[in-house]
């Protein structure tokens, strides 16, 4: 049973949703966020909370994750994640070919534990070395993925766009916080391209001192600033989960103009998210009950 802290929220990227879609987003997200709630209120560990919540967000194939991600210059798929638990054990995948659930090879990278990040084809051969079935473009590949890809390719669509990286954050009945983060990168990019989201303090952060966070938008900006660990330095500073969270937004927008978006739990077990895009669809779960939103 869930005690004390427990709690959850997991965001399904920043962008501009059409207001049609939104529920869906939404929708989408409370569903993952009951996934990885699920795992904390039988007393299971924040570490697989995380994991399990991105893997429902990696299954459906409205976000920018898994099946569903967009596709690069050269029409194929190349998926970066990254898993972190409050004790900074990590495991993350960069330019990882197509597989279905990146978060899980991510999982296995922070369990065997001699490496932290794997690219390319070396991430592959990691993958299918731990048993997991490497996938062709075509088995990710869904019809608004192609749509987006011929768009930002005639330029009609904006360029290095990031709508719905997805990511949970979590804290356990014991206290231990964790983040996962899963994105298919931004439409059009060049081939080997490893973003924020694979990258420690920059798309995703856990640690126990501090809380965790997992953000979402434009990836480069996003790591110039090391925008999560921006946001838990924050924490740290004695500022709550939602005033952290707004913090980052505002240095990032200071330092590089960029938007974005980001979710946050502190270890006191509060929630935060925030978003300087349109819409940042986001789900949460915490002792008070279910909220969501975009
Ligand atoms: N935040 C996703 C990306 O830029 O790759």
């Amino acid at each position: 049973m869930t005690t004390g802290l427990a709690a959850i929220i997991v965001h399904g990227g920043a962008g501009d949703i059409a207001e049609t879609r939104a529920p869906l987003h939404v929708d989408g997200c409370l569903r993952a966020a009951r996934v990885g709630h699920a795992v904390l209120h039988a007393g299971g560990p924040a570490l697989a909370a995380v994991e399990d919540a991105v893997r429902a967000l990696e299954d459906d194939p409205l976000f920018n994750a898994g099946r569903g991600a967009c596709l690069n210059h050269e029409g194929e798929i190349e998926l970066d994640a990254c898993i972190m638990d409050g004790t900074l054990r990590a495991g993350a995948v960069g330019a990882l070919p197509p597989f279905a659930n990146p978060i899980a090879i991510a999982r296995c990278v922070l369990e065997d534990g001699e490496h932290v990040l794997y690219a390319g084809e070396g991430a592959a051969r990691f993958a299918t070395l731990h048993g997991f079935r490497r996938l062709a473009t075509g088995d990710l590949r869904t019809d608004a993925a192609v749509e987006r890809w011929k768009a930002v390719l005639a330029k009609k669509s904006e360029p290095n766009w990031a709508g719905g990286t997805v990511g949970a954050v979590a804290i356990d009945s014991s206290g231990a916080v964790a983040a996962a983060t899963s994105t298919g990168g931004i439409a059009c990019k060049r081939a080997g391209r490893v973003g924020d989201s694979s990258i420690i303090g920059a798309g995703n952060l856990a640690d126990d001192e501090a809380g965790a966070a997992s953000a979402t938008g434009h990836g480069e900006p996003i790591m110039r600033v090391c925008l999560t660990r921006f946001a838990l330095t924050r924490v740290s500073a004695g500022r709550a989960a939602q005033e952290a969270a707004e913090d980052a937004l505002a240095e990032l927008a200071r330092r590089t103009g960029a938007r974005a978006g980001i979710i946050l739990v502190d270890r006191a077990g509060r929630v935060g998210h925030a978003t300087t895009t349109k819409t940042m669809s986001w789900a949460a779960i915490t002792p008070d009950g279910e909220g969501a939103g975009v």
